[in-house]
């Protein structure tokens, strides 16, 4: 899968702009504050509808506009047109001209991975990060996974509003049933994912760093000794005193093993960083592998923060990949690169 062409209409600095991107590497470059990361969100918007940087979709919408337009080629055997058409808090999602409903990721034929600098924090910052990261993963590999979680989320808001006020035990018991069902499965796939993640994760993390450091991911679950089910009814009186529900796999935490220690905590920050790199190559191969599906691959200033020996090491690896867009600040020898300036290219 490659995308060919992009438009941007009205999205952040974009006015109405339509760029050709090519398989292979593609430099997009050009000085700060031109519209190179913007270029990237509009990409990466495309395939999971949410920005990787803000939440608020609001904020994408050109300044004094109401409404923007992301309108983009993707093909591989066949060509598919893509286009999210957002204003008034509502996104619509069209597939070759067809409103696209629930469940996108997996529908989404469109597939991305973005690299970005801030995601040095996905091991040391909040738990929530990286339970994102792992369930945006899983579904796009999953249906059944996107679905699941989505059910979970539900019924977690209303068991958590029944304990908040109005308790009712009949309906607290079909809840925590339920929730408990869900609970099941979305932990059970998150074990089979990591142990397909810890089956490559090593080699590639000792390919761009030392080929002598261990690295692990482990997943730290509040359940994993219970069944579900039965852990949704066992806190009941604990609950009903702290008003929410209080642990599952909403809370359940990821934690990267260097050397057998947590790398949030022994890890340089370089470590760190090419942990999230070599996890996200992993999750890469282990979609390809799962989906027959290839990712486009998008960097962003990520290669400016590693030596030399790294940032060759992770092109030399992305080479066999089918397209990549990479954002710089400096012109590229002899590759493909497009100049962007004030939201143009030129
Ligand atoms: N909603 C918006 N409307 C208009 N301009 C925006 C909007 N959001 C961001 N910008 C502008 O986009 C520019 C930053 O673009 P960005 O792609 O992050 O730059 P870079 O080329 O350094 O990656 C800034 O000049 C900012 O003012
Ligand atoms: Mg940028």
């Amino acid at each position: 899968m490659i995308i060919s062409s992009i438009k941007l209409i009205n999205f952040r600095n974009y006015i109405n702009e339509e760029i050709s991107l090519l398989p292979g590497i593609n430099y997009i470059y050009g000085e700060n504050g031109q519209g190179k990361s913007n270029l990237l969100e509009g990409i990466n918007y495309l395939s999971c509808l949410h920005s990787f940087r803000i939440r608020d979709d609001d904020k994408l919408i050109r300044d004094g506009e109401d409404n923007f337009l992301i309108d983009c080629q993707i093909q591989n055997s066949i060509k598919n047109n893509l286009r999210v058409e957002y204003n008034e808090n509502k996104k619509r999602f069209y597939l070759n001209n067809k409103i696209l409903y629930q469940n996108i990721l997996h529908k989404n034929p469109f597939k991305t991975m973005i690299f970005y600098p801030n995601q040095v924090t996905l091991w040391s910052g909040i738990a929530s990060e990286r339970r994102g990261f792992f369930d945006e993963e899983i579904s796009k590999i999953s249906p059944m996974y996107s679905y699941h979680l989505k059910t979970y989320n539900n019924l977690l808001k209303q068991r958590n509003n029944i304990l908040k006020d109005n308790f009712n035990e009949n309906l607290f018991e079909v809840l925590s049933y339920q929730m408990g069902l869900s609970s099941d499965y979305l932990i059970k796939k998150r074990i089979e994912y990591l142990k397909k993640i810890n089956f490559y994760l090593p080699t590639i993390f000792q390919s761009l760093l030392d080929k002598n450091k261990t690295i692990k991911i482990e997943y730290n679950s509040f359940l994993s000794k219970d069944k579900s089910e039965e852990h949704f009814l066992i806190n009941k009186e604990k609950e009903i005193i702290l008003k929410h529900t209080y642990e599952g796999p909403h809370n359940d935490d990821f934690i990267c093993l260097y050397q057998n220690k947590n790398i949030k905590e022994y890890g340089s920050q370089g470590e760190n960083r090419l942990a999230v790199i070599a996890l996200k190559l992993t999750a890469i191969k282990v979609l390809k592998e799962e989906t027959n599906e290839e990712p486009v691959i998008l960097l962003d200033d990520v290669l400016s923060e590693l030596d030399v020996d790294k940032k060759d090491k992770l092109i030399d690896y992305l080479k066999k990949e089918n397209q990549i867009i990479i954002t710089s600040t400096n012109k590229p020898e002899n590759e493909n690169g497009i100049q962007i300036k004030k939201g143009k290219v030129i």
